[in-house]
């Protein structure tokens, strides 16, 4: 998608990085983030209307320490250093960047030194997020002092004249108090941005160029009942309409009544074409005996793969396939990071488009996922599914421990049913990130009535995240958890012994396999 105004972050691995694409997006600017070794060409047809220079890890003088092309100063372009983008620019004009004998981490208080547009409306002496090793100890020519603080004498800098600014510290973490009016100031008083990047417009824009790209041709979409692949499905449909044919796959591995009320909505309210296809058997039969949740997952991988290649070719003309992506995604591909082990192997249509020859449409390979949420509710979806727990691909079959079985899945739907429609009584559901019941492999011993029980353990497990990368278990109250606990064993046959979860992540994951 083409874009009026783009600022450009250049990303040197800071940890804050997407935070500050998402304090820019937040003022309906649109931004981008590249790696540091984007060349300048690149930026160049990027044709920003600003730059951002991010924080990282390292120090400037360390041997690899990334760099940029001194030509970027030259653009004419608005540049913004955060931290180790300050520092950089510094460098590059010939000031002298040090070890810190006292290294700041954490608030300091930012004392304003001269005026600069970037901190027009800035109140003094307010807190600011500091965490690097280095600092300025020679400013660099042609440049002002405009801010310090106890232990950084140069803590902003500014060549207003080619609107060249630093920073020592954070705006974009929620701790630096005047933050956002800092950003604001750069986006809109620096580099005049106009701030017309809405969900409408995204909307409006995406319908079109999706018409242009597909033409007649037809698209598919693997409609999970998710929401990043619902809001894509339905933006597709309100741009191609016919030429949309979802499938939704029923691995039988889905929770509670769950694809008949995806089927439902999508086939009522939004008049999808859905072709609905019950693979549950398959999918049953090719779990029977398997415990590795590795081999789990894999199976289901293959499985549905094969099932939706099965229906796939029943239609003609089929040459592109709709996909949830997110920028985070994107963005994690192209990293500075290193390569990570794999801790789980994901499960999503992640293989359907190489096997099966299709192009991708990615209406949201740009988006974070609240802005997709976004999305949604301009496309009229209702808040209740928009604000749905995310659900693994694997489905159930990751939560019932070891073997899957029928039996196995309906007691563990009981169980996360019960527990799912009493977070929404004690209006909790939206405070959570994730919250779901998992069927323990073990049984243990308990007392009904006069009788002595074998049966099931369930676990309940609900967090708090931003982006499900880490996790904090959430503090229920005790008459929750006991109101809990006694619905799931007087109600689901089976069980006699409910237990709560309190990992975080790391070192525990969100699911349990
Ligand atoms: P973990 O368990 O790795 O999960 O902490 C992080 C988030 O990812 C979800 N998850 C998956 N999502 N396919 C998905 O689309 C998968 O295979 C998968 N496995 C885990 C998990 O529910 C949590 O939100």
């Amino acid at each position: 998608m083409k874009h009026s105004e783009t600022i450009l972050i250049i990303d040197f691995g800071s940890q804050y990085t997407q935070l500050i694409a998402r304090r820019i997006r937040e003022n309906n600017v649109y931004c981008e983030i590249h790696p540091h070794h984007i060349g300048i060409n690149e930026i160049k047809d990027l044709n920003p209307v600003g730059i951002v220079l991010s924080g990282g890890p390292m120090s400037v003088y360390d041997e690899g320490a990334p760099t940029i092309p001194e030509e970027i100063f030259k653009l004419g372009i608005p540049v913004l250093g955060i931290c180790y983008g300050m520092q950089l620019m510094a460098v590059n004009f010939e000031g002298r960047v040090e070890p810190a004998k006292n290294r700041e981490y954490g608030k300091s208080v930012l004392q304003l030194v001269t005026g600069c547009k970037l901190f027009e409306g800035v109140k003094n002496n307010s807190a600011v997020w500091m965490s690097h090793g280095d600092y300025i100890t020679r400013l660099p020519n042609s440049f002002n002092v405009t801010a310090r603080t106890e232990n950084s004498p140069i803590c902003g800098i500014a060549d207003s004249a080619r609107n060249l600014y630093g920073l020592q510290f954070h705006p974009e973490v929620n701790h630096t108090e005047e933050g956002s009016k800092i950003i604001k100031n750069f986006l809109f008083k620096i580099c005049y941005c106009s701030g017309n990047w809405t969900a409408k417009n995204f909307t409006q824009s995406s319908k079109t160029d999706i018409k242009e790209i597909v033409g007649n041709k037809k698209v598919l979409c693997a409609l999970s009942g998710g929401v990043d692949s619902s809001v894509a499905a339905i933006l597709v449909d309100k741009a191609i309409g016919d030429q949309l044919i979802c499938i939704h796959v029923d691995t039988g591995l889905m929770r509670e009544n769950e694809s008949n009320l995806i089927i439902k909505m999508f086939e009522e309210k939004y008049d999808l074409q859905i072709v609905h296809v019950d693979a549950s058997k398959i999918f049953l039969e090719r779990l029977k005996g398997i415990v590795d949740p590795e081999r789990k997952r894999k199976i289901i991988g293959e499985t549905f793969i094969e099932v939706f290649e099965n229906e796939a070719v029943k239609f003609e003309g089929v040459e592109y396939l709709v996909q949830g992506t997110l920028y985070p995604d994107v963005i994690e591909s192209t990293s500075v990071k290193g390569n990570s082990v794999t801790i789980k192997t994901h499960h999503n249509v992640g293989g359907l488009p190489e096997q099966m020859n299709l192009k991708l449409i990615e209406p949201f390979r740009e988006l974070f996922k609240d802005e997709v949420r976004e999305i949604g509710r301009e496309l009229e979806l209702p808040d209740s599914f928009i604000g749905r727990h995310p659900f693994p691909g694997p489905g159930l079959a990751v939560r019932v421990l070891g073997e899957v079985t029928e039996d196995r899945l309906e007691i563990l739907r009981e169980a996360d049913d019960i527990f799912i429609n009493e977070l929404h009584r004690f209006e909790l559901y939206n405070k959570i990130w994730q919250a779901f019941a998992v069927l323990l492999p073990v049984q243990t011993v308990g007392v009904m009535g006069d009788f002595r029980t074998y049966e099931n353990v369930v676990a309940l497990r609900a967090v708090t995240s931003t982006d499900g990368m880490t996790a904090d278990w959430y503090r229920f109250s005790n008459e929750f958890l006991e109101t809990v606990s006694n619905k799931i064993i007087r109600d689901v046959k089976g069980v006699n012994r409910v237990v709560y979860d309190i990992s975080s992540k790391p070192p525990s994951t969100i699911e349990w396999e």
